[in-house]
């Protein structure tokens, strides 16, 4: 009797040593049950049924200093969360008697043909998630024949990520305006060397990038190398540097869309990065109803790319509608490569289906058909 009483305390206790509590951080509550995950360990991909429970899963296995990398925003992360509050200020207009029985989810982006509106955004430093850094970003988008777009910062060369590609795949790929100009140069050149079709050009910290308390706690941040003196004639220089069309990546503003559009390029990327760099910018939501507003000719002229903060497929119909032919995911998929490849896929899987879903749900037969009257915006005040 005593021995199974010391037993019974002595599970007990056990279970209780290795039963996890993860603070969710405040996401939606969708009954996520982690007591039976152990602290470091991968959880099962079969417990994962979107992209809030990826990034826990990521919590529970990466150590605090690479989870804080993923996830830290600047300052107060004001914009960080703005970013995932915004969508839920949007209403969405669903409307009956349509025939949605054949979709059409495929799109183009600068006229390569890709199957779905969103796209995996650059993202430095995959290696923390899993050995197979990039490589499994790029064979899962591969594979679903959505656009991947590597980050200058990752762990794999521009080279290893473009031969873990599927055979025919298109990828763009991130740039910085370095400092070092025979660095661009370089740069460029191996970047069209190794088949990528396009240059994303992130424009919204040269030379300065944001604090990142939340990460600066476990690392002081380097000095990352970027020139703070660029301006529209150095903007000028570096678009004589390729010849692959570059699309500006950063852009908070709707003089800045309009500014774009009469500099000639085929596209801008609407993004305050995640909420990582200036804190208290808005939102994409925000960012794209002001360019309606006073500049709509921004989305006649070129193509519009937009993220921040989606982690829904209802999240991406929203910008999609606000006029965004192209929806970035930043951070979720960096969660979703804790278990490589599988992981990544499931993620898209995962956020193709909600889009499908929800595309059927609202009597849209083909995403090219979104357009404002899909939403209802009168929640936001720009
Ligand atoms: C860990 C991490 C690293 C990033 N690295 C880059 C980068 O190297 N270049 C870049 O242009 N944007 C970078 N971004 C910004 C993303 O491209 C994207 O704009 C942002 O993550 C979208 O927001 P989301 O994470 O809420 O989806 C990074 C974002 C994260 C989370
Ligand atoms: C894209 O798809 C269209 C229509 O299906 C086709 O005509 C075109 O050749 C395709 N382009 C490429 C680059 O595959
Ligand atoms: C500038 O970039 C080139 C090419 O990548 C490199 O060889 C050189 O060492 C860099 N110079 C400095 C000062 O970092
Ligand atoms: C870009 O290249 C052209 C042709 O070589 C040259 O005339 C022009 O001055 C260059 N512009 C800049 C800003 O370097
Ligand atoms: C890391 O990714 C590789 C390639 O997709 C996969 O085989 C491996 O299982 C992943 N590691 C873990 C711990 O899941
Ligand atoms: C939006 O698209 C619908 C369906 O394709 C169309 O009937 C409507 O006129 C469009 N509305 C606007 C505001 O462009």
């Amino acid at each position: 009797m005593l021995s199974f009483i010391l037993l019974a305390l002595l599970s007990s206790h056990l279970h209780r040593a290795t039963a996890v509590t993860i603070d969710m951080e405040g996401l939606p509550d969708t009954g996520l049950d982690t007591s039976s995950w152990t602290a470091g360990v991968l959880p099962p991909l079969e417990d994962i049924w979107d992209l809030n429970d990826m990034q826990i899963a990521a919590k529970n296995v990466l150590s605090g200093k690479f989870y804080a990398s993923y996830r830290t925003g600047a300052l107060n992360e004001f914009t960080y969360q703005a970013n995932l509050g915004i969508y839920s200020k949007v209403k969405i207009n669903g409307f009956g008697f349509r025939d949605v029985s054949n979709l059409r989810t495929s799109t183009t982006i600068l006229g390569h043909n890709l199957s779905w509106p969103f796209f995996i955004a650059p993202a430095a430093e995959a290696g923390h998630a899993n050995e197979s850094a990039e490589a499994s970003l790029a064979s899962a988008a591969g594979n679903a024949g959505i656009l991947y777009v590597p980050s200058i910062s990752s762990t794999l060369s521009i080279e290893e990520i473009a031969k873990a590609g599927v055979k025919g795949q298109v990828m763009f790929h991130q740039e910085y305006i370095w400092a070092n100009t025979s660095r661009v140069i370089d740069e460029l050149d191996r970047i069209k060397a190794s088949g990528y079709k396009a240059i994303f050009l992130t424009v919204d910290n040269t030379g300065i990038t944001g604090i990142r308390t939340r990460s600066l706690r476990f690392t002081v941040g380097s000095e990352p190398g970027h020139a703070a003196n660029f301006d529209l004639k150095s903007l000028a220089a570096f678009r004589n540097l390729t010849t692959l069309p570059i699309v500006p990546k950063g852009i908070k503003t709707w003089q800045d869309a309009l500014e774009c559009l009469h500099l000639g390029f085929p596209a801008v990327y609407i993004s305050n990065h995640g909420g990582r760099v200036l804190d208290g910018v808005p939102t994409a939501v925000e960012i794209l109803m002001d360019i309606r507003k006073h500049a709509p000719e921004v989305f006649a002229g070129m193509e519009v790319y937009a993220d921040g903060g989606v982690r829904r497929g209802t999240d991406a119909l929203i910008l999609l509608a606000l006029g965004a032919r192209a929806v970035g995911l930043g951070r979720s998929p960096m969660f979703a490569n804790i278990w490589g490849e599988a992981g990544v896929s499931r993620m898209i899987d995962l956020f193709s289906q909600e889009m499908k879903t929800s595309m059927q749900l609202m009597g849209v037969s083909d995403v090219r058909q979104l357009n404002t009257s899909y939403v209802n915006t009168n929640g936001i005040v720009v």
